[in-house]
């Protein structure tokens, strides 16, 4: 049984297996695709909010052939207090995959474990592993091969997002600078374990210096919103702007996940400079997610 639950888990083979088979995905978008979802139904459970993260997967779940059904984790007797093992053990006899968003890691493994149904992992607090592949595959798109290339992420470092591309960093062999305040930082401890080319400051602008691309995520993520007034004086000099921006290679990219917040983590003339490159890396994660979806149930 295949799951995709955290790049940290993930085999460099695999990765560069899903990243590989996206190109084609795109390209053949809506021209005799293949359907390996027919006759299935996938669950889509989301405790927290979503816009790109939902319509990629529930379209991309229909294209291959799959009927999906999006479930409000609040609107089920999980948010009255079932827990995740019993309600693994129901969806586990009736659809065939399932794909959570919510705050525990250990809440998606423990209904990957006893559902016994493909698993995905739509963000967790420790992870977002499929936004980080589709990444991957937008830089590559538009560089080559990101071997060998440095990624500069600015802002909250200990997120869900930067701590994907730790794992990514550490299997894909290019080089992540993380530029945070020091308790924005990944821990070491996860940090000596991904053994990659990852270094970490406080200092922005050397973080920047000469690289191929600059990301960003927000400040206050999914959960946090009771840090906010805190976080936005700690990180409001992790800004990418166009001054930063001059500090990078002269085509570096500039990315963001999204949904983005003018003015605090990147400002809007950058944004806008940029719009090309990030409203693709958006759509990309429904190219990338179909890439997923084709792998797991292969
Ligand atoms: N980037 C991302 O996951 O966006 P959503 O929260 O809108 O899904
Ligand atoms: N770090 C952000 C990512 C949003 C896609 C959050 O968890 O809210």
């Amino acid at each position: 049984m295949k799951h995709l639950l955290k790049l940290e888990r993930m085999p460099k083979e695999v990765m560069l297996h899903i990243l590989a088979s996206v190109k084609g995905i795109k390209a053949n978008r809506g021209a005799n695709e293949p359907k390996p979802l027919n006759s299935q139904t996938w669950a889509m459970i989301f405790t927290k909010s979503s816009t790109r993260t939902r319509v990629s997967f529930e379209v991309g779940i229909r294209e291959l052939g799959g009927s999906v059904m999006f479930l409000n984790a609040n609107d089920m007797q999980l948010g009255r207090g079932e827990p995740i093992k019993d309600t693994a053990r129901v969806l586990g006899r009736m659809v065939h995959g399932a794909v959570i968003r919510t705050y525990a890691q250990s809440d998606v493994e423990e209904f990957a474990n006893l559902s016994k149904i493909p698993t995905i992992n739509a963000l967790t607090d420790d992870e977002h592993p499929c936004q980080i592949l589709t990444d991957i595959f937008t830089f590559e798109e538009a560089r080559g091969p990101i071997q060998g290339k440095v990624v500069t992420y600015v802002g909250d470092g200990a997120c869900n997002v930067p701590l994907s591309w730790v794992h990514a960093a550490a299997a894909l062999d290019f080089e992540l600078r993380i530029a945070a305040p020091k308790e924005f930082q990944p821990n070491s401890e996860i940090l000596a374990k991904a053994k990659g080319n990852i270094s970490c400051t406080e200092d922005i602008k050397s973080a920047v210096d000469g690289t191929d691309m600059v990301y960003t995520d927000v400040w206050v993520s999914m959960g946090m919103e009771s840090e906010e007034e805190e976080r936005l004086n700690k990180l409001g000099s992790y800004q990418i702007n166009s001054e930063l921006m001059r500090l990078a290679k002269p085509d570096a990219l500039v990315m963001h996940c999204l949904p983005a917040y003018r003015g605090k983590e990147i400002d809007e003339d950058t944004f806008e400079a940029n719009a090309e490159t990030i409203f693709t890396q958006a759509e990309n994660r429904l190219h990338t997610q179909k890439a997923i979806l084709t792998w797991l149930t292969s």
